[in-house]
């Protein structure tokens, strides 16, 4: 692994804590405009501050994300389908690595869809931009989609995570699942959690809570953090988690005084979300 990657690296996964806190706001590639994430700049600026990296599409970098944000840039480079079709599986690469050393990325994404029906072609995608990523040191995140047909448990989760660790992807993005130390001991590298879909504060804290304990390095999370109704205090208490081993109950009170400081109520509602397919 060359210094550049490495250092690239680091910039991902925290070497203070080994951990690391992302923040995806990349749903837009296929679903357009998500709740919450209608005015990607709006939504994002005041989040960046606290979030490890961002992961997001060039479009949404290039037009949305002041030039100037510190946080270091996860691009998504995979796409090319929309919610429209039943099969999500049929991506491409999207984006050139050059565009991404243009972009002073710190790392690459790409979703790989093990049993749907473009299996192959994700999964070759991803070995793909591995050789692409290590010629210029640019570490890559396979995300392990989930076709609307599989189910979401550690046999198939560690499938997935395994596959794309022996294709040569630096970190994966997996969902957390019931038995996840399963998923997490057999792949090679470090694993992330995604946040799927909107759960009330408390839940997903708890997720991500289990995530850690069970081996996972840190998050990487979308709704769940930006259709809260209060998103700087939900990444606040997920930091809390991730990087302060803090319990649930502590972080959970990280963000009700978050909520309360900037005037939001309380006893507010879940601020539950349409999910749609991922
Ligand atoms: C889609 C993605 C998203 O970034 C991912 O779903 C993370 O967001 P969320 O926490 O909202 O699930 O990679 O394939």
């Amino acid at each position: 692994m060359s210094w550049g990657l490495r250092n690239r690296l680091s910039r991902i996964i925290r070497p203070e804590t080994g951990r690391t806190v992302m923040l995806a706001v990349d749903h837009g590639y296929f679903l357009g405009p998500t709740s919450g994430l209608e005015q990607p700049g709006a939504c994002v600026m005041p989040l960046a501050g606290y979030a490890d990296t961002l992961m997001l599409t060039r479009g949404v970098l290039r037009n949305c994300i002041d030039s100037h944000v510190d946080a270091p840039i996860v691009l998504r480079v995979s796409g090319g389908n929309s919610v429209l079709d039943d099969d999500l599986s049929n991506e491409t690469i999207i984006t050139s690595v050059e565009e991404c050393i243009r972009l002073n990325v710190s790392g690459m994404a790409l979703s790989i869809f093990v049993g749907s029906p473009h299996q192959h072609q994700t999964i070759a995608n991803l070995a793909k931009l591995v050789d692409a990523g290590e010629r210029y040191g640019i570490p890559v995140v396979a995300v392990t989609a989930v076709g609307k047909d599989m189910v979401r448990d550690a046999r198939y989760l560690a499938l997935a995570s395994r596959i794309a660790a022996e294709m040569g992807a630096h970190i994966v993005k997996t969902y957390f699942c019931e038995d996840f130390e399963k998923v997490s001991g057999t792949c090679p590298v470090p694993v992330v959690i995604a946040g799927g879909k909107k759960l009330p504060e408390r839940e997903a804290l708890q997720m991500t809570y289990d995530g850690i304990a069970a081996g996972a390095v840190g998050v990487d999370m979308g709704r769940n953090i930006f259709q809260s109704d209060s998103p700087i205090g939900m990444i606040k208490a997920v930091r809390a988690i991730v990087h302060g081993n803090a319990s649930v109950d502590d972080a959970y009170a990280v963000y009700t005084d978050e909520k309360a400081a900037s005037g939001v109520a309380v006893a507010g509602g879940s601020g539950l979300a349409d999910d749609r397919k991922i």
